[in-house]
């Protein structure tokens, strides 16, 4: 992962390490201002500290992309969701042909959130990190989740080794899978056993993102899905699903550029609020309790 803030052209792949990331009372309140009032009111729902942080990090890597990349002033545009809920820019309509054909996505988990975009591709973006499951063996874990893999994605989680790498190929195809369907943008209504995953044959490692897995849907391979793997860090996996042109004429693919960690001085660097300062957003975030040890959100 790079520490500077280059982007190659056409394409963005920032990260936000929200895990480490302890607010101060004057970030979260600004932090809170420059957020559309329903989304500062939906983070302020949260029971536990660390998802209100990977949410706040998640709306505020959006606006900056918005805000940077498409040229928009950070406090003059409305992010919207679709009915599934996958966030897109809602106001104002653009004229400039070149901000139509960003595509952009979202995705927190563990201790990061992560932001990928892409000028002419559809773009769906997933992390996940390895992490043991909170209640059950990982066998009986694999059991509960039978149905979520094909038999051959199972062949090749189980023959992975070790059951720390069987539960990393599990979350790498995990990550691949959501990255298709955020990239379509179906949520929970797609049946996961349609998608099969042939992962390349090298694991994806820290270094510059591989492209080489492919993806069969209902048992064709599909040659137009591109699938950019990387790790951030050694347990976290990101897949990035570069879908089919969203233009009439094909932008040819950028080659592949690592993530840029950006500090919270960078995420909010271009910010200006929307709202007023409310003190007692503070208050309430610091009476929340940080998540549970144990991952929680896997199933
Ligand atoms: C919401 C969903 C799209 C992803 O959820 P998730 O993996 O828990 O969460 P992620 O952190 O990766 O992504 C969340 C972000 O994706 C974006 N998102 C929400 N719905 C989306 C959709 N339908 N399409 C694309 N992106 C979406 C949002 O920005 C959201 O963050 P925000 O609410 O803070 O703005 C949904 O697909 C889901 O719950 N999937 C789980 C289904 C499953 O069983 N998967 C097994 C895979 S093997």
């Amino acid at each position: 992962m790079r520490g500077d803030s280059e982007d190659q052209m056409g394409s963005v792949r920032w990260a936000f390490r929200c895990g480490s990331w302890t607010p101060t009372r004057c970030e979260w309140l600004f932090a809170a201002r420059c957020i559309q009032p329903e989304e500062k009111e939906r983070i302020g729902q949260f029971v536990f500290t660390k998802d209100a942080k990977s949410a706040m990090a998640g709306r505020l890597l959006l606006r900056r992309f918005v805000c940077e990349k498409m040229g928009l002033p950070w406090s003059q545009f409305t992010l919207g969701r679709s009915p599934r809920g996958k966030p897109y820019l809602a106001a104002p309509l653009q004229d400039d042909p070149a901000s139509l054909i960003w595509s952009f996505n979202l995705s927190h988990q563990g201790d990061y959130a992560v932001l990928a975009a892409e000028q002419g591709k559809q773009v769906g973006v997933d992390i996940m990190k390895t992490v043991m499951p909170g209640s059950s063996s990982v066998p009986e874990f694999f059991r509960i989740m039978t149905r979520q893999f094909t038999p051959y994605e199972w062949s090749v989680i189980q023959s992975a080794g070790s059951e720390h790498q069987q539960l990393a190929a599990f979350y790498r195809h995990w990550a691949l899978k959501e990255s298709f369907i955020k990239a379509i943008g179906t949520g929970l209504g797609f049946n996961l056993q349609r998608v099969e995953f042939h992962l390349s044959p090298e694991p994806p490692t820290q270094a510059l993102p591989v492209r080489l897995t492919t993806m069969h849907l209902d048992e064709e391979e599909q040659g137009d899905w591109v699938f950019e793997e990387c790790l951030l860090d050694e347990d976290h996996h990101v897949a990035v699903a570069l879908g089919a042109d969203s233009l009439p004429s094909p932008v040819p693919l950028a080659s592949p550029c690592p993530f840029t960690l950006l500090s919270f001085s960078e995420l909010i660097g271009p910010a200006s609020p929307l709202t007023e300062e409310d003190p007692t957003y503070w208050e309430s975030f610091s009476t929340k309790v940080d998540a549970p040890q144990r991952q929680r959100d896997v199933l």
